[in-house]
């Protein structure tokens, strides 16, 4: 199984694809490439250090050559199927909102993302602080992470696993984050498999 990761960042989710591969979690399936939307993303130096090809598309370049997100969608698409044809794309880290364009080059590819909320709750940038804050004001109990189907509505696709992480009352934010870091290197695990064992999800 052909396996594509896209981050922006730290790509600790990136090295946990890495470890549960080579330590047969995932069975059968390879990363073939690691995209990144920024150059200085450290997922990139755990992707060489393990041999993984590895592209680099900013949209900054496009801004600074006047060309638009769609055309930088397309080319990110391209710079995918110019390669290979994976049988799953996982957005792992990865701050950006891929267009239904992008979506549409993919039909036979599964893409799933991973999010630090619960299913409906917090989508889009900034979730674990947001979750924080909430729960600061009481307005939610505990928050979670979930790995879903990606579609054209931000993490609004079908869900494919979720894990509640509870929030304590002495919780700094970075207590938070590291809680939910622990489980999404995990709970992406579970969804990578669950996806790649049953086609029709
Ligand atoms: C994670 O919380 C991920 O869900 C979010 O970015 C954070 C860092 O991910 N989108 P990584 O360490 O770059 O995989």
């Amino acid at each position: 199984k052909s396996i594509v990761v896209f981050i922006s960042g730290n790509g600790s989710n990136l090295q946990s694809i890495i470890d549960n591969i080579k330590n047969n979690t995932i069975k059968n399936a390879k990363i073939d490439l690691v995209v990144s939307n920024r150059s200085k993303a450290y997922g990139l130096t755990r992707a060489k250090e393990n041999n993984i090809p590895t592209k680099i598309l900013t949209l900054k370049k496009y801004k600074d050559e006047n060309k638009t997100r769609l055309e930088y969608d397309l080319d990110l698409a391209n710079l995918v199927l110019n390669n290979i044809k994976p049988d799953l794309i996982v957005l792992a880290g990865f701050m950006h909102i891929l267009s239904s364009e992008f979506l549409d080059k993919f039909p036979n590819t599964n893409l799933i993302n991973l999010h630090p909320a619960l299913p409906g709750q917090f989508d889009g940038a900034e979730a674990i602080p947001r979750a924080f804050n909430a729960f600061k004001k009481g307005e939610i109990k505990h928050t979670g992470v979930m790995v879903h189907k990606v579609i054209k509505d931000v993490d609004r696709g079908e869900v494919i696993c979720f894990e509640e992480v509870e929030i304590k009352n002495d919780d700094k934010l970075e207590h938070l984050e590291d809680r939910i870091h622990e489980v999404e290197h995990k709970l992406l695990i579970t969804g990578i498999n669950l996806i790649l064992e049953d086609k029709k999800l």
